[in-house]
């Protein structure tokens, strides 16, 4: 199956791979003190994506028990109370406790970090969640956890503030101990990949400088990297935007060729204009998955687009806020138009054809905006128009759109 694999977009779905199988700061620091509009994507993204996820899988879990890892949990919650990944997933997983059991691992190395998430631990098991925080790093612990996982699906989130664990752990170790099934042995990964650390470790490429440690830090980026290719990709880029989306890209397509995997990458700004802080790249082997995923994509933009709202004004007869709700209605208008150029152009080139076999193309240029329910609404318009025999009623995924 063709992805789409635009390297210069903001979200990439690259269904490609499916087919290939057969250092720390500490909770003192301000990153912790409240939460950034990255962080906001990054959260809801794992709010929105891991319950469906679950549900879903967790059909085939023995007591529907599904294994949530945190490699990087940080404290748990910022230091105004927000919650952290630890402490939203915990909130999750009191939340789908009635019909499955999110069987949650915790890993952080820090010390002070450790004490606050192994507090908020401990309350969430006197709610009788299974939760278990360790302290560690996630090397240390990594084998344990994804023994604990056998014969149950897998979801980690690894988001690490520098570079993460090896490319080696990622596809062999992780997925490497997993099955190939999906159902109960499903493995998902969604991760952080860390655009500040591959700006400065390619930094020293160029450097003629005698910096401490520098080949040790390229090294460990080559392990990350699973070899030097970066290095060549960095060179070759014409600057640092450039760099950073090529070996992105190039990542996450060698992880989802080695593990036959599917791959979203959602590019992560604290606003609009900035640059990228992080890539969130998500990894599966079933296609429900990146449908799924998709879709928690696309509302947690709107609540990242909502957290980049300059504050309201005092004595402001309008703020920003008030015409949010307008200006998204106008956006899903506008991807609707979109998506349904995409059909007809499609329509065109193929005559018929079923959405699940065209999802990058049908949303080429609003991926990681719209969602599912924007597809369904240009098709209904098509239908009304007479411009497709299909009535968009029924599972989307199996809805064949024709030509008149
Ligand atoms: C970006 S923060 C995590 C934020 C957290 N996931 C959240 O969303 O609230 C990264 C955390 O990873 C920890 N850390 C760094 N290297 C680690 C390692 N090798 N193993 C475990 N934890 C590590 C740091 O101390 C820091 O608390």
């Amino acid at each position: 199956m063709d992805g789409s694999d635009e390297v210069l977009e903001d979200a990439v779905l690259d269904l490609s791979g499916e087919s290939a199988g057969e250092k720390g700061l500490d909770s003192s620091s301000p990153f912790f003190v409240s939460k950034k509009a990255a962080a906001v994507l990054k959260h809801e993204i794992l709010k929105q994506y891991v319950v469906p996820f679950a549900s879903k899988v967790g059909r085939y879990a023995p007591d529907g028990r599904v294994v949530y890892l945190d490699g990087y949990a940080g404290p748990g919650r910022y230091e105004d109370g927000t919650p952290g990944s630890p402490a939203l997933i915990l909130d999750e997983a009191a939340r789908i406790g009635g019909f499955r059991q999110l069987d949650c691992y915790f890993i952080e190395k820090q010390r002070k970090s450790y004490s606050s998430l192994a507090k908020l631990v401990e309350e969430a098991q006197q709610k009788g969640i299974s939760a278990h925080a360790l302290r560690g790093k996630v090397e240390k612990h990594l084998g344990q956890v994804l023994e604990r996982a056998q014969g149950a699906p897998l979801f980690a989130f690894l988001d690490p503030f520098g570079l993460g664990v090896s490319y080696d752990s990622l596809t062999n170790q992780i997925f490497g101990s997993r099955g190939w099934a999906t159902g109960r042995h499903a493995t998902e990964i969604l991760l952080n990949f860390n655009a500040n650390a591959v700006r400065r470790i390619g930094g020293y490429l160029n450097s003629s400088k005698d910096i401490p440690g520098k080949e040790a830090t390229l090294e460990a980026m080559d392990a990350a990297c699973g070899g030097s290719w970066w290095r060549d990709e960095f060179r070759a880029s014409a600057d640092n935007v450039e760099a950073v989306r090529r070996i992105t890209n190039e990542f996450s397509k060698r992880v989802g060729q080695a593990v036959g995997a599917s791959s979203w990458r959602i590019a992560v700004r604290n606003r609009a204009h900035h640059q990228v802080a992080y890539y969130l790249l998500y990894f599966t082997r079933h296609r429900d998955g990146a449908w799924l995923f998709g879709d928690a994509v696309s509302l947690a933009q709107v609540e990242w687009r909502r957290a980049c709202l300059p504050p309201p004004e005092e004595d402001a007869l309008f703020s920003a806020v008030d015409t949010f709700d307008e200006e998204e209605k106008q956006r899903e208008q506008e991807w609707v138009a979109t998506i349904r150029r995409n059909i007809q152009g499609l329509q065109q080139k193929l005559g018929a054809f079923t959405v699940d076999a065209h999802l990058p193309q049908i949303m080429s240029g609003v991926l990681g905006e719209a969602r599912q329910k924007h597809i369904r609404a240009a098709v209904k318009e098509l239908y009304k128009e007479g411009k497709t025999g299909c009535n968009g009623v029924g599972d989307l995924r199996k809805l064949r759109i024709t030509a008149v």
